[in-house]
């Protein structure tokens, strides 16, 4: 599976930041932009690992969000390399890194904080994905997921259900990307968990806190979970 995920972003790569403007109408820069907002300030000499990190926009809107002072070390990870060859030419202030999220060559507790912008729904196995990341961050480090998870209202059922089904994959393929990219977005979309049920993974992985703040009607969701001071419990 992973494999088949990683030749998909691989050749889609070249088109992938213009079709998700176009195909959430800007809205992905928003709401990476809000999301951003949910994490601590950020002081110069933190660590922060972009996870799934693709061409770097999550990145960017932290950089570009006032809760991250300069000085900080950003880490750009992920395992497609023409997706993170992208990020270069948008001179962000961080190293990238090929990665598989689920066995991240990274130290244990080396992190202040990891965002990951619509990548934990492509993992083969979601709670091992969650495990690493606690493991990686330090006491009181914080875990920003943004995603689109499994719709659980009325709008987003309607929305997931039949708009996007409708109109994501040929509108994907008339814009010059593969239809079968964006059936597997709306597909994955609706197998996930719920914002609800992620959040709980990550407690039961170890998080102390959890935040869930709905984007554009549930549409996208961001959740915040915090490490526990102590720093119990890792991978496992
Ligand atoms: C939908 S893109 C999101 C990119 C970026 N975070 C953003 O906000 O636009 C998902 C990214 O996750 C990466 N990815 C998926 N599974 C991965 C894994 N197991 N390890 C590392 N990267 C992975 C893909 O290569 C792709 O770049």
């Amino acid at each position: 599976m992973s494999q088949a995920i990683q030749s998909m972003f691989d050749a889609i790569a070249g088109r992938y930041d213009r079709l998700n403007r176009l195909l959430s109408a800007g809205r992905d820069v928003a709401w990476r932009r809000r999301s951003a907002r949910l994490l601590p300030a950020l002081g110069a000499g933190a660590r922060v690992l972009d996870l799934c990190g693709g061409t770097g926009d999550f990145t960017a809107a932290l950089q570009n969000s006032g809760r991250a002072e300069s000085g900080i070390a950003f880490v750009l990870g992920d395992f497609s390399r023409p997706m993170l060859a992208l990020s270069l030419p948008k001179k962000l202030a961080a190293s990238p890194v090929v990665l598989d999220a689920l066995r991240p060559p990274l130290k244990d507790g080396s992190f202040e904080a990891v965002l990951c912008g619509f990548g934990m729904r492509n993992l083969d196995d979601t709670a091992t994905g969650i495990r690493a990341v606690h493991a990686m961050l330090k006491p009181g480090g914080a875990f920003l997921t943004l995603e689109f998870f499994r719709p659980a209202n009325p709008f987003t059922r309607f929305f997931y259900g039949v708009l996007a089904p409708a109109f994501i994959p040929p509108l994907g393929w008339l814009l010059g990307s593969r239809r079968e990219a964006y059936d597997y977005l709306v597909r994955s979309v609706r197998r996930f968990r719920s914002a609800g049920e992620y959040a709980a993974l990550c407690r039961e992985a170890g998080f102390a806190t959890t935040r869930i703040q709905a984007q554009d009607g549930g549409i996208a969701h961001a959740v915040l979970a915090v490490k526990e001071a102590s720093g119990k419990a890792g991978r496992g």
